[in-house]
């Protein structure tokens, strides 16, 4: 069993086992969550990981500079260790830039999509 806390839901916590990605649990223990396609590839799900260790391998909607600010895809996700997040919309203040805002730089013009780690094995 591992702690799910949510930071921006006064610390709620949940108990998960683990076996179910982090939106199914989270879910049916009654925390209401955005979510749409429930594979890993639409992005309405993502929360924003503040501490602990997630397994995410099977989520293809984020791109590196999403996963290093923290983004999580709940619904393919699962706890490796206890966890702190923030959720819902609320959390993607640096989800999604904004070009006119903080245009990119040459070298991010280049697709920048998230390769995973055991791809090669
Ligand atoms: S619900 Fe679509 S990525 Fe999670």
């Amino acid at each position: 069993m591992t702690k799910i806390t949510i930071a921006n839901r006064g610390n709620d916590f949940y108990k998960v086992k683990g076996n179910k990605p982090l939106l199914l649990e989270l879910r049916s223990q009654g925390l209401d969550l955005p979510y749409g396609c429930q594979y890993g590839g639409c992005i309405t799900c993502a929360a924003k990981l503040i501490e602990g260790e997630v397994d995410q391998r099977a989520q293809v909607a984020l791109n590196n500079r999403q996963i290093n600010d923290g983004y999580v895809i709940l619904c393919v996700a699962h706890a490796k260790t206890d966890c702190t997040f923030e959720v819902g919309v609320e959390s993607h203040d640096k989800l999604y830039r904004n070009p006119f805002i903080d245009p990119l730089a040459p070298h991010e013009l280049k697709a920048d999509i998230a390769i995973r780690k055991d791809a090669n094995k």
